[in-house]
């Protein structure tokens, strides 16, 4: 698998697929979750609310992925994925390694080849990039998957740097 970090705005990558760092809602919000949404259109939303109500009644748990079509994205599929908020006293660490191996699940079973993740939970849930960026590339480098290009996109130059410093 080829991993490559890109610093930029992850709604603009041609990927098959594009992580989402959502909430459990899957309503949409802020950072990159508002970007897919408003760049995506609203069809990528209109999923989410039949994912709700089909199989989501309490919402998306933290640590697991879902798809949905991409809307007017430059990408087949969004797999909406939700981190965990970070704490200092409790070590979710394995919710978040959690997000990017069953984003990776989700992504096999579409047959989907190329992934973009942006640095799950490191905006407005609080993780520490340095550590954020450890546990992503560890976790996507040791799942066994079909997915043959992870590119990791990364939105400022402290972000790609932290990245690039853990790779
Ligand atoms: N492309 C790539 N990376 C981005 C972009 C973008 N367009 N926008 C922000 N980032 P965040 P979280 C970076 O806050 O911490 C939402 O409201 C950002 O700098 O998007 O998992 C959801 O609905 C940071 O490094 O996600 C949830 O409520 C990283 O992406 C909550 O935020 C993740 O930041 C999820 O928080």
């Amino acid at each position: 698998m080829d991993i490559t970090l890109v610093q930029g705005d992850i709604t603009a990558q041609t990927v098959d697929a594009i992580v989402n760092a959502a909430n459990s809602s899957l309503m949409g919000g802020g950072g990159v979750d508002g970007a897919i949404h408003r760049r995506g259109g609203p069809e990528i939303l209109a999923e989410c609310r039949a994912l709700r109500a089909s199989h989501y009644g309490k919402g998306l748990p933290a640590g697991q992925a879902v798809a949905t079509t991409a809307g007017r994205l430059d990408a087949t599929w969004v797999i909406h994925t939700v981190g965990p908020v970070y704490s200092r006293t409790d070590d979710r660490s394995g919710v978040l390694a959690s997000c990017y191996r069953e984003s990776l699940r989700v992504a096999d079973s579409l047959g989907a080849r190329s992934v973009a993740f942006p640095a799950i939970s490191t905006g407005i849930y609080g993780w520490p990039l340095d550590d954020g960026a450890r546990i992503a590339l560890r976790t996507v480098r040791e799942f066994s998957t079909a997915v043959d290009e992870v590119r990791f996109v990364l939105f400022d130059a402290v972000a790609y740097t932290a990245f690039q410093a853990a790779l």
